[in-house]
């Protein structure tokens, strides 16, 4: 599918990611548009209302913000059926699906959206183990350690991750995959980097990006330190 090939993979350069949920829904484009040269693509945080307290997106915005962006869009499925989810989130042009390790079939989930030819990320909670990623570091292409309890942005990012961020570094390390290892919750100019120095190479950023004065001067200033 046309969309997975316009996903990056892992080169020694951070990749940065504005998270949709901050983003003025008044003005999409508006809002996007001083980051679609600065960032590499953006996420679509999709809630259920039921695997985390908050109700969000559906597959029918995906085509809007990848136009509104002109960047690959990342569906971050926080919901208890994502299998459910996976091919109408392919067919609304998503490249990349993450789901969640403590979702309903997730394994299955993996191998379909690596049948989609599409590119396939699992998602810890905070409470989850990274143990629970050994069985996919062969079929990955990206690892997603929230550094908050998913369900809303604007929460304060949670510093007792970094030493899981830094044990998914070394499996991810050891398999020897080039696998995105990203974070998400919390992530400001100064928690980027305290992730980043714990081994992560993908950043979502939410709040701090849309609320900053400029965003496009936040991201260029983050690249430069990352
Ligand atoms: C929370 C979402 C995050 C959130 C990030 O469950 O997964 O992507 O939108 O927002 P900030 O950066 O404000 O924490």
């Amino acid at each position: 599918m046309k969309n997975a090939l316009n996903f990056p993979a892992p080169r020694g350069r951070a990749a940065l990611v504005p998270s949709v949920l901050a983003a003025d829904f008044t003005c999409l484009k508006g809002s996007l548009a001083p980051v679609k040269k600065l960032a590499d693509w953006v996420q679509l945080d999709v809630m259920d209302g039921f695997f985390v307290p908050n109700i969000s997106f559906g597959p029918g915005l995906v085509p809007a913000v990848a136009a509104a962006s002109g960047l690959p869009v990342d569906a971050h499925l926080m919901i208890a059926e994502p299998g459910r989810f996976i091919e109408p989130f392919a067919k609304a042009g998503a490249g990349l699906i993450t789901v969640h390790a403590e979702a309903r079939g997730a394994a299955a989930c993996i191998k379909k959206i690596k049948a989609l030819g599409l590119k396939a990320g699992l998602a810890l909670r905070p409470r989850t183990p990274v143990s629970r990623l050994v069985p996919f570091l062969g079929s990955l292409d990206l690892i997603l350690i929230m550094t908050v309890e998913p369900g809303f942005g604007g929460q304060a990012f949670m510093p007792e991750m970094l030493a899981k961020v830094g044990k998914a570094r070394a499996l991810i390390n050891a398999s020897g995959r080039g696998i995105w290892l990203q974070v998400d919750g919390g992530i400001n100019a100064r928690t980027a980097l305290l992730a980043a120095g714990a081994g992560a190479d993908s950043f979502v950023i939410g709040s701090a990006l849309f609320s900053a004065g400029s965003p496009a001067a936040f991201l260029r200033e983050l690249r430069k330190k990352l």
